[in-house]
């Protein structure tokens, strides 16, 4: 697992952009996941001006999301399907045909998962997923004790969740109690996964999940079986792991990170 700790959320959300857009420079084709949620929507709006700017083309790219509330319609503005309409997918030149999330409003969501699923492996799986990480150490919406291997299907939210995603919500009463999200496992097969975090509320999860044992009580501890995850914090949410030091010192000094200091 790669570590990067940045001195503050912009620069963090900017290597997020950036490490995004160079895979669909190298890969026109790239199948991405995407994730939602507060700590996503300045790496949206720095891939949007890199769409402007730049013209990063997404015209070959599809996209899966990791996950979408149980019984929310599209049109709901809380539905995970217009956050991203919002935050990117109206503002880029993605074929909306090729954007995906699972259907919180099918009629049977657990053969909507099982079809999710099958979409992704028809697609080739996923090249680059993007992550972001709940305060119970979710990914996705693999609340603590989700198994490592589980894929695509439905889950009750924890209390912890419905807390800090309720606030989003005009009315708490409205907020689904259940959502459809890819599995550990699903996640687990995509090629590269990049999990960014920033703020000080993330911090003592983090250190959870990056130095702490496994545990199926953080999901996102799994990511340390995965073979190309890279992490991206800001001082905030990095400033409590103990190899800090080691951390930036590998980010100062490999090759690899030339283009990106
Ligand atoms: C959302 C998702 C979640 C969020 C996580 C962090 O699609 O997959 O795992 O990434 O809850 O949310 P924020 O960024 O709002 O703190």
């Amino acid at each position: 697992m790669d570590v990067v700790v940045l001195p503050d959320p912009r620069r963090a959300e900017r290597l997020a952009a950036r490490l995004i857009a160079d895979e669909l420079r190298g890969n026109p084709r790239l199948v991405l996941g995407l994730a939602t949620g507060r700590t996503m929507e300045q790496v949206y709006r720095e891939l949007v001006e890199l769409h402007r700017r730049e013209a990063l083309d997404f015209a070959g790219c599809r996209s899966f999301n990791l996950d979408e509330y149980a019984g929310l319609p599209a049109t709901s503005p809380n539905s995970y399907r217009a956050y991203m309409q919002r935050h990117l997918f109206d503002q880029v030149n993605l074929d909306p045909a090729n954007t995906h999330l699972p259907d919180g409003t099918a009629g049977d969501l657990a053969a909507e998962c099982s079809r999710y699923e099958e979409l992704i492996e028809q697609c080739g799986g996923i090249d680059l997923q993007l992550l972001g990480i709940g305060l119970d150490g979710h990914i996705g919406f693999n609340e603590p004790l989700s198994s490592f291997a589980s894929r695509t299907r439905v889950v009750m939210l924890s209390p912890e969740t419905m807390a800090q995603n309720g606030p989003l919500f005009d009315d708490l009463g409205q907020m689904p109690r259940r959502a459809l999200t890819m599995g550990v496992g699903t996640i687990l097969e995509a090629n590269r996964c990049l999990l960014l975090a920033t703020g000080a509320e993330k911090n003592r999860i983090v250190t959870q999940f990056v130095e702490g044992p496994l545990t199926a009580m953080i999901s996102a501890s799994a990511l340390h079986l995965h073979p190309h995850c890279t992490v991206i914090l800001d001082e905030a949410a990095g400033g409590g792991l103990q190899g800090l030091e080691h951390y930036r010192w590998i980010f100062a000094n490999e090759p690899k990170w030339n283009t990106y200091r």
